[in-house]
């Protein structure tokens, strides 16, 4: 068993994230164990825990530990055989056929399933296989782009609601069983505040799920589009941000309240295989 003095929490010097040292994930972890990790998290908003052996249940044992686990409607073909919970994100083709999502295009920045009620509080990464070059995935934190938000953006967003397109992957993408919209305002999706609080550390951020078919809810779409332009801009700053390369065995945790994070692309030719799992939100939790 991990003992827990053990735990190494060493914070990237970046806007987010940490690494946590110390701690096989395979192995049964205490109940200090597991909370000690969950307080890292909540603090540094992304974990990075490296040179680690996972076969699939240990990933899911180990994302048990801080809730119950969710699917991506739609992406249930590309789990392992055995584990509905794990989601493949591959480019690899085994006899013609995708083993895994996403292929090896750019992931936009985006916050996983911010478009249903209850987006996943977390999600995890493993990687099996990385890339020589290309393939990071880099992450935003929403508290320090919201803390640093001009007054008149911040105004201008001060209690509106963002609807959050469902019918589009981050790749851009349709979803399969959806259908093209006319504008904006008839995008389905989840509408959520563009300013949340929290639940956990009660510290207010920004939400603003991807910037494809996103609409300010009540305002006319050139205003929304407006806004929205000025707010990404504000974003996309790089001292926001955390950029991961990645090695064979790193498992990446992610706090999905207040991060977005996206991929940018690789060489096709090159093999990119990662395993992911991501927690289910609960409205308990969410409502404390
Ligand atoms: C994701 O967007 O969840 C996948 C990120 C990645 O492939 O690095």
């Amino acid at each position: 068993m991990t003992d827990p003095t053990m735990i190494n929490v060493a914070p990237f010097e970046s806007a987010l994230g940490a690494e946590i040292r110390g701690v096989d994930l395979s192995d049964t972890l205490s109940e200090a164990t597991i909370e000690a990790i969950h307080a890292a998290w909540l603090d540094n908003l992304v974990l990075l825990f490296r040179n680690q052996s996972l076969r699939d249940e240990d990933l899911v044992s180990f994302s048990r530990h801080f809730g119950e686990l969710d699917m991506v409607p739609g992406w249930e073909p590309f789990s392992p055989e055995g584990h509905p919970e794990v989601l493949v994100v591959s480019n690899v083709q085994e006899d013609g056929t995708a083993i895994g999502v996403l292929g090896d295009g750019e992931a936009s920045w985006h916050t996983d399933m911010a478009y249903i009620e209850l987006p996943p509080p977390a999600s995890l990464l493993y990687s099996l296989e990385v890339p020589v070059t290309g393939g990071d995935t880099s992450f935003m934190n929403m508290y320090a782009a919201l803390e640093a938000l001009p007054a008149d953006l911040r105004q201008a967003i001060d209690g509106k609601t963002l609807n959050h397109d469902s019918s589009h992957d981050s790749g851009g993408n349709l979803r399969p069983n959806h259908q093209l919209f006319g504008d904006l305002t008839e995008a389905p999706g989840a509408r959520h505040p563009i300013i949340r609080t929290h639940p956990g550390t009660g510290k207010a951020s920004l939400f603003l799920g991807r910037r494809l078919h996103a609409w300010i809810v009540d305002e006319d779409i050139a205003t929304s589009e407006n806004i929205l332009d000025q707010l990404w801009e504000h974003c996309l700053q790089a001292n926001f941000t955390y950029s991961h390369k990645w090695q064979q065995g790193d498992l990446l945790m992610w706090d999905n309240r207040v991060t977005m994070h996206r991929r940018e692309p690789f060489d096709s030719g090159a093999r990119r295989v990662m395993h992911r799992t991501q927690l289910k939100g609960d409205a308990r939790v969410e409502a404390a």
